[in-house]
């Protein structure tokens, strides 16, 4: 199984455009080498075959800096041949009315989040002409493609995007995903939005080779701290990395499994590569998920 992460950083990315917090200065300064794109994942078990998990504003970039997504010579055909959502956040949606140019992907979300895109962010009509997505139910286990890649959703939270907040639309709202390799038994888990830590993750982690977890903020009040304003970390649905009942807790002392976090935001501190924070995950053995980055499994 291949990985590629094709974007890190939480909704906004890293700088983001009207910020000028701590991390969006440094990375201002040293530019575009150091910066972050919106969170996303590819994820392949046959060759030639890739399934996105989310899709986000910066997709066109993102697949244009990834040679494994390019059409082959001479076609209209691109590798990609579906889009998982772990939620409906516009981060992790926007970048669907990128890819509306006949490709015919099929797309895998939650029941609520499928409802949702349809009535509160209408891009199921919107996309409809263009025949771009065909919209398929996110049953318990998934056989994708030619079967190898095998998708386990893990129910998170119900936490429901801003636009849909007033919605009594039943959960889960957001989820996890667990990839299996039919063929070689590689594992990996993708999780890059916990309002909490739900249960089933702890089973879903056993025998995986990679974790990627959600690494929005480092700490419960760091907005607050980094911004001057805005609610905790928990209040904005991410458990923090750090601090009593952070992930990072969760994470200690496994051993067999690689750990990474991605989706963070642009307040985080272990969003710099010289932060005491980047030398606490060191030491645990946990890794910051780098935009273009490679797992094989
Ligand atoms: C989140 O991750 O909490 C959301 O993407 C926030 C947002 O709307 O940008
Ligand atoms: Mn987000
Ligand atoms: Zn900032």
């Amino acid at each position: 199984m291949r990985l590629r992460v094709l974007g890190t950083a939480a909704g906004g990315g890293l700088p983001q455009w009207n910020c000028a917090c701590p991390g969006c200065t440094r990375a201002r300064a040293a530019g575009p080498a150091v910066w972050r794109t919106q969170e996303c994942l590819a994820v392949s078990a046959s060759p030639g075959d890739w399934y996105l998990v989310n899709a986000s504003p910066d997709i066109r970039a993102q697949i244009l800096a990834t040679p494994e997504l390019s059409p082959p010579p001479g076609t209209r055909r691109t590798p990609l041949r579906g889009v998982l959502l772990t939620d409906g956040e516009l981060d992790h949606t926007a970048g669907l009315l990128a890819l509306r140019e006949g490709a015919a992907l099929d797309l895998f979300a939650p029941a609520a989040v499928t409802a949702s895109l349809a009535e509160d962010f209408p891009l199921r009509g919107l996309l409809a002409p263009y025949g771009a997505v065909r919209w398929q139910p996110l049953t318990g286990g998934l056989a994708l493609g030619d079967g190898r890649l095998r998708v386990t959703a893990i129910p998170v939270s119900d936490k429901r995007p801003r636009y849909a907040a007033g919605s009594t639309r039943a959960g889960p709202w957001v989820v996890a995903y667990r990839f299996d390799d039919a063929v070689t038994g590689a594992a990996a888990v993708y999780a890059p939005s916990l309002a909490r830590w739900p249960r089933g993750l702890g089973a879903a982690l056993a025998g995986a080779g990679c974790v990627i977890l959600d690494g929005t903020f480092w700490s419960e009040d760091e907005m607050e701290r980094r911004t001057g304003h805005g609610p905790g970390a928990r209040a904005m649905g991410h458990l923090p990395i750090s601090g009593p009942g952070g992930t990072l807790a969760r994470l200690r002392g496994r051993t067999g499994v690689r750990c990474l976090y991605t989706h963070l935001n642009n307040t985080n501190p272990a969003a710099d590569p010289a932060s005491c924070e980047r030398s606490t995950l060191a030491a645990a053995l946990v890794e910051v998920a780098a935009d273009g980055q490679e797992i094989r499994l």
